[in-house]
């Protein structure tokens, strides 16, 4: 009893049509306005990856994860329900909105809204960037990553191990540097597919419910050509080009429209699950990811 892949991300907003422009502009994906004035960005052959609501606060509404046979969709929801969690069933219309046959909607200990989703709808068109992102890393590993805060980090890291099925990857303590900075400890996830981890959870408050999401390409000068987009329209970053230890992506953090980051990256670890065994880190990066928060 897994999920399979993190299939989407909602991010609520207050100017969703900056997102259609920072979406495809910047960061290469398809944008489209739909019937209800939400942003869909599209990054492969799914109807979107990122959908874009209209919303009083800016940050994350929902991680969605796909399930992808009905009878693990079922067992994951009445587990929630056997535990005493929310386990709402979304109306028709709002499948529709995510192009989803069902799904249903819970919130983790540390308040963190997610969805579990079973099959796709409107599948099949082809992703045709409006720069020169040639593709996304997506299929089977599905959107790419996201981190979320989580102030209950244990009792939310046993949520999404019991409920979802997720396992670690890597448990990251790194002290906070001694200017009253507080410690940083990240658990790494992955879900069923060999992507390093397409979860984190932060073990800090985020008022924006999102620490980051992350957007992997196939090779480095696109995350090079991207770079130079975000620089070319002053736009600011959150962390300078580096390498990462643990999931060996290089990368860059830019502020998205609404404060919210976005890890554009390439040369992610996948792993072999069959003989994979959790690391535990001291160190976040090999070089670089100069972090100005
Ligand atoms: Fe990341």
């Amino acid at each position: 009893m897994v999920a399979s892949r993190l299939g989407y991300i909602v991010l609520g907003v207050e100017e969703p049509s900056k997102w259609e422009t920072f979406g495809s502009e910047t960061l290469g994906m398809m944008a489209n306005t739909d019937d209800s004035g939400n942003v869909c960005l599209k990054m492969d052959d799914h109807p979107f990856r990122v959908l874009v609501c209209k919303s009083d606060h800016d940050g994350l509404l929902y991680s969605g994860w796909e399930i992808d046979d009905l009878d693990t969709y079922e067992e994951i929801r009445s587990k929630l329900i056997e535990a005493g969690f929310d386990a709402q069933t979304g109306s028709d219309a709002e499948a529709g909105t995510r192009c989803v046959s069902r799904f249903f909607r819970s919130t983790d200990p540390s308040g963190n809204n997610f969805e579990v989703y079973f099959k796709r709808t409107n599948v099949g068109e082809p992703f045709v960037s409006p720069t020169d992102v040639t593709e996304f890393v997506t299929g089977d590993m599905g959107l790419g990553h996201v981190v979320i805060p989580a102030p209950n980090l244990d009792e939310t890291r046993g949520f999404y191990e019991s409920m979802l099925g997720l396992q670690l990857s890597d448990d990251l303590s790194m002290a906070g540097g001694g200017n009253g900075q507080p410690d940083v400890r990240i658990y790494f996830f992955h879900a069923d597919n060999p992507r390093h981890h397409s979860l984190a959870l932060f073990n800090q408050p985020v008022p924006t419910k999102i620490v980051h999401f992350m957007l992997e390409v196939t090779n480095l000068d696109e995350v090079g050509k991207c770079l130079d987009r975000v620089n070319a329209k002053e736009i600011p970053l959150m962390a300078s080009l580096g390498r990462h230890c643990n999931d060996n992506m290089v990368s860059f953090y830019v502020y998205g429209p609404g404060h919210i980051p976005v890890e554009f990256g390439y040369d992610g670890r996948r792993l072999d699950l069959s003989t994979f065994k959790p690391t535990v880190s001291t160190v976040g990066d090999h070089w670089g990811h100069d972090y100005q928060m």
